[in-house]
């Protein structure tokens, strides 16, 4: 459980308010493909604003600019889509971080407006971990108190995540509690029988999640191209998709692209039994309808058991259970984790520089 500072129990009434989100949504010829960061990020402003801070600056990354102003990164699309979401709408945008133009946008912002900078990243000083870089904000901003709440951020160690918090008092957003909380209903004590479903493609990054869940879960099981890959393992408790859908056209052919029948029976019927289960990664070329098959069998043995305690994350993977949602409803997922590599080394028991550095209860 989160053992930090919240929202929830400090006063912000009259206050400026620098919150760290996470929008680094993914984005395709300019338009954004998945605004679940974007709608996760509403709650903790909404409560600032109802709680009566003065002025709610938002502060993010997008993409890896390196350093330097690239204009397909800038965080102007992301701020139309905040606006059109945020009930009132008193959304603004500045194309930079700090000085002048910060300074007088901050200035003129309504009582209660949310103001969102610019990437965070075409500033060399963000990844640095620049105390300087911090102070610039801070100073521009005003800024009377700093709110974590970019979950999918706090394992960097960057500006916007560590150096700030020797600026200001910092505490944590909603979404992070959140998403810790729900996290740590897995890593503590998950109830039993404990399942973690794994696929995807790169075997490398998905091998410590497997080595830390191997010694705790019940059942492991291993789909997606990992499997596909010819993945093995001598553990008991770990269960690899044994046959597989081939594409049959062009260059797809005789390649194994979603796991097969027999694969979907066994995976359903360990995960009928299961109290908690953690998925990431999807069991195939789940973007092809034909190779979806297997991924939407999953979501469908997870999200129709009301007796399972469940944590999805991994951006494709909740990208595809967002999107089956939309014409399956009935499909429930406790946590949908809008962390990525930061919900996988939480998960693996990692500590998290974004974390460490807010205030203890
Ligand atoms: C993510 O999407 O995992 C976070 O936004 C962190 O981005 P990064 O991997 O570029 O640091």
């Amino acid at each position: 459980m989160l053992n930090k500072q919240t929202v929830t129990d400090t006063v912000v009434r009259g206050q400026t308010v620098l919150v760290r989100v996470d929008y680094n949504v993914p984005m395709k010829d300019g338009a954004i493909v998945d605004d679940l960061r974007i709608r996760e990020s509403l709650p903790t402003i909404e409560l600032l604003q109802k709680k009566g801070a003065r002025r709610i600056i938002l502060v993010s990354h997008l993409g890896r600019p390196e350093g330097k102003k690239v204009p397909e990164l800038s965080l102007e699309p992301v701020y139309k889509r905040l606006k059109e979401l945020l009930p009132g709408g008193k959304a603004f945008f500045v194309p930079d971080v700090s000085g002048p133009d910060v300074e007088e946008a901050v200035e003129s912002l309504p009582v209660g407006g949310v103001l969102l900078l610019e990437n965070l990243r075409f500033f060399p000083g963000e990844e640095e971990n620049s105390a300087d870089f911090a102070k610039d904000i801070v100073d521009s901003t005003h800024a009377d108190l700093f709110v974590q709440d970019g979950f999918a951020v706090v394992h960097r160690a960057h500006a916007s995540t560590s150096a700030i918090t020797a600026e200001l008092p910092s505490i944590a957003g909603l979404l992070l509690e959140k998403e810790i909380n729900g996290l740590s209903k897995i890593s503590e004590a998950p109830s039993r029988p404990f399942v973690v479903v794994i696929g995807g493609a790169k075997v490398d990054d998905k091998q410590p999640l497997i080595d830390k869940f191997g010694k705790i879960a019940d059942t492991i099981i291993v789909g997606g191209k990992i499997a596909a890959d010819g993945y093995t393992s001598s553990a008991k408790n770990i269960y690899v998709a044994e046959d597989f859908v081939e594409g049959y056209e062009g260059e797809l052919t005789g390649k194994k692209l979603d796991i097969g029948p027999a694969s979907v029976e066994k995976i359903t019927e360990i995960l009928a039994g299961a109290k908690t289960v953690l998925w990431n990664g999807l069991m195939g070329m789940a973007e092809v309808p034909e190779f979806a098959g297997g991924s939407v069998a999953v979501a469908r043995a997870i999200g129709t058991n009301d007796k399972i305690f469940s944590v999805v994350c991994g951006g494709d993977t909740t990208g595809f259970v967002e999107n089956l949602q939309k014409t399956e409803s009935e499909l429930q997922f406790s946590l949908i984790s809008t962390g990525g590599g930061a919900a996988l080394e939480f998960l693996s028991g990692e500590s998290l520089p974004g974390i460490e550095s807010l205030e203890d209860k």
